[in-house]
């Protein structure tokens, strides 16, 4: 298990710093704050997730208060505050799922990648978390994995362990 980083300090490069100009040119005069979601975007595509430097120094770009970027950013959750894997096996752990294995599925998945929910593999490959209906109620057990979100349905334990060795295989050979 890889040990979670604190805090990663960051300094944005000209090329996001140009990227961040052309969300922010996006909005009309004094409304620069609507760019924060994309912007939040833009920085964990970048670094993998949001570091509390990396908020803070979304907050001073946009000269907001950095708790403005702290509610955001821990509302979504698709924004990820700590390190995560290269996948993250996101399984829907609401009752119609539950109903089905989901807590099976996720046990598996813990005991296959020896890591617990939220921590990332030695080899920064992997990390899992339970998340909330992810509307494919009758195909549970279910699971997604971003950033496309692709949906695996129908879950057993071996079409898990296959999932993992594909993903695996993937990234070795990409
Ligand atoms: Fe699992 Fe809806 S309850 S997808």
């Amino acid at each position: 298990m890889l040990k979670v980083q604190e805090n990663m300090i960051v300094e944005f490069s000209a090329p996001l710093l140009e990227r961040f100009a052309e969300v922010v040119a996006r909005y009309p005069e004094g409304r620069h704050k609507s760019a924060l979601l994309p912007i939040l975007h833009l920085v964990q595509a970048e670094y993998g997730w949001l570091s509390v430097d990396a908020m803070d120094k979304v907050a001073a770009y946009l000269g907001i208060q950095p708790i403005e970027v702290y509610e955001v950013a821990t509302f979504y959750t698709m924004f990820f505050l700590q390190p995560k894997g290269k996948y993250v096996l996101e399984v829907c752990r609401t009752g119609p799922c539950c109903l089905v294995g989901a807590e099976r599925i996720m046990k598996h998945i813990e005991t296959r990648l020896g890591v617990k929910e939220g921590e990332v593999t030695a080899d920064g490959m992997f990390s899992w978390r339970g998340v909330e209906c992810i509307a494919a109620c009758g195909f549970g057990p279910v699971l997604q994995i971003g950033p496309e979100y692709t949906f695996y349905e129908n879950l057993t334990e071996n079409s898990v362990d296959k999932l993992i060795e594909e993903l695996r295989h993937k990234a070795e050979t990409n």
